[in-house]
């Protein structure tokens, strides 16, 4: 049985069904308001990309893909069919560079995987390329160019498909230099400088990619209406009716079929905070994060959060003398220091030290022991034999925390749909709603408690929650910049 202590934190994460209503009429009104004004704290970025695919798009397109820990570059060729292949190299973006001096350290490095990327797996192309500009001395023809589609997955203010200025880092990068800057512009020069046939053809968000990669591989089955990202960071994008966008857009784009895809930037959904939970441990963390006052939805929802909420409750109980949870039974001290059973080197001690797939760990251990948890807190977070109360408590509030994560990602997802209108359409049978991201991946039933909170919700209830079909888009944005890449390069075409 769970003590009283445990009890009442796992108390302040709960979020009734009435809470979710109101939750979801503040989301509507601030939507509205980000389709009336810039500023606003849901930024509603227009993304010029005004079509989505139909599957038959075809080519060999380069993508490539910063997103919150990973820069990944791959090649996709798209078959036509609705289906694709994709090749890419992944590596993780070394600390330091989050955090560099200058955005030329940052894209020297991005320039220089592509480099590595073309050289392994596009060598006779490249080759070939560099031996007839050579020759003919009269620079790069276009075929001899790779278009490339660049998801970059952080708040940028777009101006047209192939430039956009950033707003502000999210998810621990912080690098001022570059803010206001145009990304593709530097990601171009540095390609220039390697004397690389890129050319950076598009800009999108990573969720942009993901609604665009849903759209190509269900065409003919339904109309994907959301594209969402729940892993390190969470946002969505959605497509719009250009009549509903009452802000001005700036630049060219095409208006002919009357819509065009949003990128709500709801990591920053109620930075106001008129609606949102706080728990001390939320507040707590929001003030020691590099973007204060920010993005303060994602940081109840995202993974990269998650862990460091449970950690700090979790330390509040560790230094609770009252409580026997993480001591040593053995010891008569009263000074929490002396009897914890917690190692000083343990995670538990560090600001962002408790990574949050222990969440998942927690989850998914249903043994009458928590054997599997109680593994995991002594090998992975230096806890010294821990009790079966100790992971039950632990397990308790880390389900609670992803519990309130899921509950809360249903929230703009019920937004834009019933502001959408789609579930009083009797066409649209199914509505689809595309994801990715290690936590909708990995954490368990993050799915299953989406839908729960889905069903709970007015005008939606169960049977509409029975149409929604929240379906993953694996690697889902590297395919949506290819296939912007190929519509931008096809613009400019008949441009001339
Ligand atoms: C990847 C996408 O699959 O998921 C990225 O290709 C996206 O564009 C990422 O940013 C999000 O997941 P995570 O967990 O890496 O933040
Ligand atoms: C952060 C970024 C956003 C991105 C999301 C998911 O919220 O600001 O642009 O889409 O993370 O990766």
């Amino acid at each position: 049985a769970l003590d009283a202590e445990t009890k009442r934190i796992v108390s302040l994460f709960e979020l009734s069904d009435d809470w979710l209503n109101r939750a979801v009429g503040e989301y509507i009104s601030q939507a509205e308001e980000g389709l009336r004004s810039d500023g606003t704290s849901l930024s509603q970025i227009p993304t010029y990309v005004t079509a989505v695919p139909n599957g038959k798009e075809k080519g060999v397109y380069l993508a490539v893909d910063l997103g919150g820990t990973n820069f990944r570059v791959c090649s996709v060729r798209l078959n036509g069919d609705t289906t694709f292949n994709l090749t890419y190299n992944k590596v993780a973006v070394p600390k330091e560079l989050m955090t560099a001096k200058k955005a030329e350290d940052l894209f020297a490095f991005l320039a220089k995987q592509i480099e590595t990327f073309l050289h392994e797996h596009h060598k006779d192309e490249f080759e070939g390329v560099r031996r007839r500009t050579r020759s003919t001395r009269k620079g790069q023809k276009d075929e001899d160019i790779f278009h490339l589609g660049f998801t970059f997955s952080y708040p940028v203010k777009q101006l047209a498909i192939n430039k956009g200025t950033l707003m502000r880092w999210t998810k621990g990068f912080d690098i001022p230099d570059a803010i206001g800057k145009d990304v593709c512009a530097l990601l171009q020069t540095e390609l220039d400088k390697l004397h690389l046939p890129v050319r950076v053809a598009a800009l999108v968000n990573d969720t942009v990619g993901t609604l665009l990669a849903r759209s190509y591989t269900s065409s003919g089955h339904s109309e994907t209406l959301v594209g969402a990202i729940f892993g390190t960071g969470t946002n969505g994008a959605y497509v719009e009716k250009l009549s509903n966008i009452k802000k001005p857009i700036e630049g060219e784009y095409d208006a002919s079929t009357g819509k065009m895809i949003l990128n709500t930037e709801w990591g920053s959904f109620d930075n106001q905070l008129n609606i949102l939970p706080s728990t001390t441990w939320d507040t707590d963390l929001d003030r020691e994060s590099v973007n204060p006052g920010f993005h303060v939805f994602e940081k109840r929802v995202s993974g990269m959060y998650l862990g460091e909420i449970v950690r700090r409750s979790i330390l509040e109980m560790v230094q609770n003398e009252q409580l026997s949870l993480f001591k040593d039974v053995n010891s008569s001290s009263n000074d929490w220091r002396s009897t914890t059973s917690i190692s000083p080197q343990s995670g538990l001690m560090q600001l962002w030290g408790l990574d949050s797939s222990v969440l998942s760990v927690a989850a998914s251990d249903n043994t009458p022991e928590l054997s599997v948890l109680r593994q995991e807190l002594e090998d992975n977070l230096d806890i010294y034999s821990p009790s079966l109360e100790d992971a039950q408590a632990f397990k308790a509030i880390a389900d609670a925390v992803g519990r309130r994560a899921a509950r809360l990602a249903a929230v703009p997802i019920a937004g834009v749909l019933l502001q959408s209108g789609q579930l009083n359409d009797p066409d649209s049978d199914v509505i689809d709603i595309g994801v990715d991201g290690s936590l909708v991946e990995h954490y368990p039933f993050f799915r299953d408690m989406m839908y729960e909170a889905l069903a709970a919700v007015d005008g939606i209830g169960p049977d509409g929650a029975k149409r929604i079909r929240i379906g993953i888009a694996k690697d889902g944005s590297g395919v949506g910049a290819a296939l912007i890449a190929l519509v931008a390069a096809k613009m400019e075409k008949e441009r001339g």
